[in-house]
């Protein structure tokens, strides 16, 4: 049967998102290298602990454990979450605040709650693809802003400002990942922080401020400049979003939104359309996960790891490719972006690529201007150091074609 005149709008622009068709193709090799997924490595998660707590739980003493549960989220995660919160420097009450199920739906739901087809979403450019697919499936027209090494370039902030005013479509909301960029890795720096909450308020633009990455600094002395923007700013202007995935596991799914509380009551209804209330059991165990204190006591290992995976990295790429390519180094997350040498373009690198047994995602997927074909993201969260290694290895190979033709 012929589905196609069934297709609402949303259903007939629906794409595969990049990084999963990358990911996708990594399975039908198992060879392959793949730096392609912002995936953490599944050997940091704490399994003991989990395994723990999903005993204690899965013991049928307490019944409500495996019941629906409310559409906001389960109340003590709330309050722990707040706790959590209360470190990062934002005050909230558990009535600001919506568990979600992972940060994706959280931009799903505020672009289904606060965007109208056509509205304009300022965005970095280069950004992440889930939050761009959120956004395009909500109708608006997204405008990307180029991202400097200290983060987003002010003056084009203005200009596309005006430009949207003067096509007589004002800029609603601006979609921000401060700390250590996915995928440029590139943090925000404090000084640009002040003065982009002191443009939206006189803009009277949103803020949308995601923040997986923020807890992941791979020096001591760059925790103070990953403090959210949320965190100095107290009047409902700045939504702030972030997630379990990346410091506990992403499996569970378990993530949250907080902004003023009649916003929430707009966001917990069309939650509740969407999948009624994030699955029970996934709350429960990040809740104890947080209430036992597993967290804080992985998060060191955690940034250690992160960062001596991107220093194997780093070397490999200095060691093996050397100039081919150029990239600055993140203070933080999962990502390297790099900038291809003059003449390579990202979809045939990743060709030549996938033919030596290493894959990666191309540039100009995070580009909602059809740009940034001369960069790719590598992700070096997830494979081994001897994976690292032999992945740059590959990509290497894959680019002497390119540098040779140069
Ligand atoms: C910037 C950003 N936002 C959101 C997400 C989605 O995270 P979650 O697992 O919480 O849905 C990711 C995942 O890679 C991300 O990098």
């Amino acid at each position: 049967m012929d589905y196609e005149r069934f297709y609402s709008r949303v259903g007939r622009q629906v794409r595969e998102s990049a990084i999963r068709r990358m990911g996708a193709a990594d399975d039908d090799r198992r060879d392959v290298v793949s730096f392609a997924p912002g995936y953490p490595d599944p050997t940091l998660f704490p399994w003991d602990d989990l395994r723990d707590i999903a005993g204690q739980l899965l013991s049928g003493q307490e019944p409500s454990i495996l019941q629906y549960g409310p559409p906001r989220g389960l109340a003590p995660l709330r309050e722990a979450t707040v706790g959590l919160l209360a470190a990062r420097g934002i005050a909230v009450t558990a009535d600001e605040l919506l568990i979600t199920t992972g940060t994706q739906q959280a931009v799903d739901l505020l672009a289904r709650v606060l965007v109208e087809p056509g509205d304009v979403v300022l965005t970095e450019l280069a950004t992440f693809t889930g939050s761009l697919t959120a956004f395009r499936n909500a109708g608006a027209e997204l405008v990307g802003l180029p991202v400097e090494h200290d983060g987003i370039d002010l003056d084009a902030l203005d200009l596309a400002w005006s430009c949207a005013l003067a096509g007589g479509r004002p800029v609603k909301l601006l979609y921000l990942i401060p700390n250590f960029q996915n995928p440029t890795g590139t943090l925000l720096s404090r000084d640009k922080r002040a003065r982009l909450i002191a443009w939206a308020e006189y803009h009277d633009v949103l803020i949308v401020e995601d923040d997986p990455y923020g807890s992941l600094y791979f020096d001591d002395e760059t925790a103070p400049d990953t403090r959210p923007l949320r965190a100095d700013c107290d009047t409902g202007r700045v939504i702030y979003t972030s997630s379990f995935s990346k410091v506990l596991a992403p499996g569970l799914r378990v993530a949250w939104v907080t902004a003023p509380s009649a916003l929430i009551d707009r966001l917990e209804n069309a939650k509740q359309s969407a999948d009624l209330t994030c699955g029970g059991l996934d709350q429960h165990l990040a809740y104890e996960a947080l209430r036992r204190g597993v967290i804080d006591r992985v998060l060191p290992s955690l940034r250690a790891r992160y960062r001596s995976k991107r220093d194997i990295m780093e070397a490999a790429m200095c060691r093996e490719i050397g100039e081919r390519l150029a990239w600055g180094s993140p203070r933080g997350g999962f990502f390297i972006w790099a900038r291809l040498p003059h003449g390579c373009m990202d979809v045939e690198l990743l060709t030549r690529a996938q033919a030596e047994g290493v894959t990666f995602v191309v540039g100009s997927a995070f580009h909602v201007d059809g740009s940034g074909h001369d960069t790719i993201r590598l992700s070096f969260s997830e494979p081994s150091a001897d994976r690292i290694d032999e992945g740059i290895r590959r990509l290497s190979r894959a680019l002497t074609p390119a540098a040779a033709g140069s």
